[in-house]
């Protein structure tokens, strides 16, 4: 889900003939970029580059395909191609470079703080039960059949504030990348123009004095919206780079959520293992039994 929804926007036409292939070969390019940058045959960073060669065939191949048609398509690959009302001409590299940052940076992102969410949900009946409370006030709106909207999502109050406090127990991106525009100088020390700096910003998601009892699952603390506009709160970044995907990211998971919560129950099965740091993964999958709720 996480990456077929990107996948698609970008590319509509294609979406259905070539995900599957397309997935498996991305999945590869991800994977490679989490690992021990040795690249010989056999390890995950060597697969990752094969991966990578692959995911670029087969989006050069949907862009000389589009070329040679007539046909006009209103997906972002299109709009990409066309390159309408634009000062800049993107060149193919550019274009290539574009539909890959936009699909990583909406894949793992969207499916772990998905997984996390069920989990904290598991652990914490309370705030499950509220949140139920509210997707079934959403789902009594409505005739069973029909989707959710834009005005349910903006109603889902407890549901964003269930998002964040999972992104911010479970943070999924460690830091934000920046290049200093001119010599600067921090806490006594100068960094020069030029450099590329690594702002590590998860550590403050777990600040007592900005989040009291910072590894407590405390949804409510963020129903008070300030919080989430506070210049601490890098979560999705800030400044001009904020991220661009926030709201899609945030009603991906709040909508699977609304037909998890008012479909299912579900239980743990076993006991998963967690990894929190250098990334949040269940590396054996996080195992759960559903049922019709
Ligand atoms: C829970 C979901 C998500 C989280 C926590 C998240 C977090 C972040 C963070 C922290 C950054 C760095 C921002 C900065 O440098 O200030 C970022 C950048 C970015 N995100 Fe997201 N993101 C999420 C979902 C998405 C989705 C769904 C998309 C698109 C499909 C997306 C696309 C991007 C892109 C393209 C950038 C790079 C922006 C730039 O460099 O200017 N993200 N994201």
């Amino acid at each position: 889900m996480a990456l077929f929804i990107p996948f698609k926007l970008i590319m509509e036409t294609e979406s259905a003939s070539i995900y599957e292939t397309f997935k498996r070969e991305f999945d590869k390019l991800v994977e490679g970029t989490l690992s021990l940058p040795i690249n010989i045959p056999g390890t995950s960073y060597h697969h990752g580059f094969q991966g990578r060669k692959n995911v670029i065939r087969m989006l050069k191949g949907v862009m000389e395909k589009r070329r040679a048609s007539s046909m006009t398509q209103d997906d972002m690959l299109g709009y990409l191609l066309r390159n309408e009302g634009s000062k800049y001409n993107l060149s193919d590299e550019e274009i290539l470079d574009q539909v890959i940052t936009i699909l990583y940076s909406g894949y793992e992102t969207v499916s772990t703080t998905s997984m996390m969410a069920v989990k904290y949900l598991l652990d914490n009946p309370r705030a499950l039960q509220q949140l139920r409370e509210e997707h079934l006030a959403i789902r009594q709106r409505k005739n069973p059949e029909d989707p959710i909207d834009w005005n349910d999502y903006k109603s889902m109050n407890f549901t964003r504030a269930v998002i964040f406090e999972t992104s911010r127990l479970a943070t999924v991106v460690n830091g934000v990348l920046r290049k200093t525009t001119k010599e600067m100088e921090l806490n006594g020390f100068v960094i020069p123009r030029g450099w590329r700096i690594y702002v590590y910003t998860r550590e403050i998601n777990y600040d007592p004095f900005l989040y009291p009892e910072p590894y407590t699952f405390n949804p409510w603390r963020w129903l008070d919206n300030s919080l989430e506009s506070h210049n601490y709160c890098f979560i999705f970044g800030g400044g001009t780079r904020l991220c661009p995907g926030k709201e899609l990211g945030i009603v991906q998971i709040s909508t699977f959520l609304h037909y998890f919560l008012t479909s299912y129950r579900w239980e743990e099965v076993g006991s998963n293992k967690i990894v929190k740091f250098p990334r949040v993964e269940a590396p054996n999958g996080l195992h759960i039994r559903v049922s019709k709720y």
